[in-house]
């Protein structure tokens, strides 16, 4: 089992990429806590964690709110004796607009991207200091390594949270703990639906079919498919177990090849 005795979080786990990651993590040896607003999908999850035998701690709460964004951290190191990994793998897409922008949005953009994964980090690089080391992951996006001109508010906090993936990884790599990003290309979750919906130049006027706009979307990655959650869980469950202990401050993209 590649994360065997390990201790570790993973925000926005109800659905899609967290959840995919959860479950894996688990099946690999992890004890987990699985952190959502959606109470709901947190304790199906937990509920199918253990009965395949896991260990899975539900933390349901607003990640806007950073007592509860500190509180996973002490709650899972509680729960489980110590933490060696977060997945912050919360975000938000934020407003199309920048002309006219709803800065209420672009608000809740930046909390959800940049200063609840702040916060947590904060809370959690003792706890996975104590433990002699361990490994911090953060979701950024292809966004995050070039700009969407449909999502420019997306991208202003992607591309932060690389920057500060490669700052964190020098700033702890004397504590053994290591930072990488991954950058998702176009994933089947339901946040998928928000972006296609965005009026782009391949999009005809009027055009609200998702379905069809995430297929229109798949022809734009060169592997002519869009992503599966489960792929992105698999290089997540890579960049945090010893298997990457010498890799650190990498934004790894994991796209089909769409930024190659
Ligand atoms: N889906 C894509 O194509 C794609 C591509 C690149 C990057 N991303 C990034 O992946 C991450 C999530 O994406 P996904 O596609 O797995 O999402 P998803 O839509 O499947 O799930 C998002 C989850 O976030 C939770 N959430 C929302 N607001 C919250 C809050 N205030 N507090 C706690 N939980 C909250 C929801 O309840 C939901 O379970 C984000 O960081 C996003 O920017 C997505």
């Amino acid at each position: 089992m590649r994360l065997a005795n390990k201790i570790g979080i993973v925000t926005a786990a109800a659905s899609g990429m967290g959840r995919a990651g959860a479950l894996r993590f688990a099946k690999e040896g992890a004890a987990v806590g699985v952190a959502d607003i959606d109470q709901g999908r947190v304790e199906a999850v937990v509920a199918e964690i253990t009965a395949a035998g896991g260990r899975a701690l539900a933390l349901v709460g607003d990640l806007r709110q950073d007592e509860f964004a500190r509180d996973i951290v002490r709650r899972t190191a509680r729960a489980f004796g110590g933490l060696d990994f977060v997945w912050n793998h919360v975000g938000h897409p934020g407003p199309a607009a920048i002309e006219g922008i709803d800065m209420a949005d672009y608000e809740l953009a930046m909390d959800l991207n940049l200063r609840t994964v702040l916060v947590t980090t904060e809370t959690a690089i003792p706890e996975i200091r104590a433990r002699g080391g361990g490994a911090l992951l953060f979701t950024a996006s292809t966004s995050g390594l070039v700009g969407s001109g449909f999502s420019p508010v997306y991208s202003m906090a992607k591309f932060g949270i690389v920057g500060f993936v490669r700052a964190l990884a020098k700033r702890l790599a004397p504590d053994n703990i290591r930072a990488n990003a991954i950058c998702p290309g176009p994933i089947d979750t339901p946040m998928l639906r928000v972006f296609v919906a965005r009026p782009d130049q391949q999009q005809a006027p009027g055009d609200q079919d998702k379905e069809a706009l995430i297929i229109r979307r798949a022809q734009q990655v060169p592997m002519r498919r869009t992503g599966k959650p489960e792929e992105i869980a698999n290089a997540a469950l890579f960049l945090l177990s010893d298997e990457a202990s010498y890799v650190s401050g990498a934004a790894l993209p994991v796209d089909g090849a769409a930024t190659a």
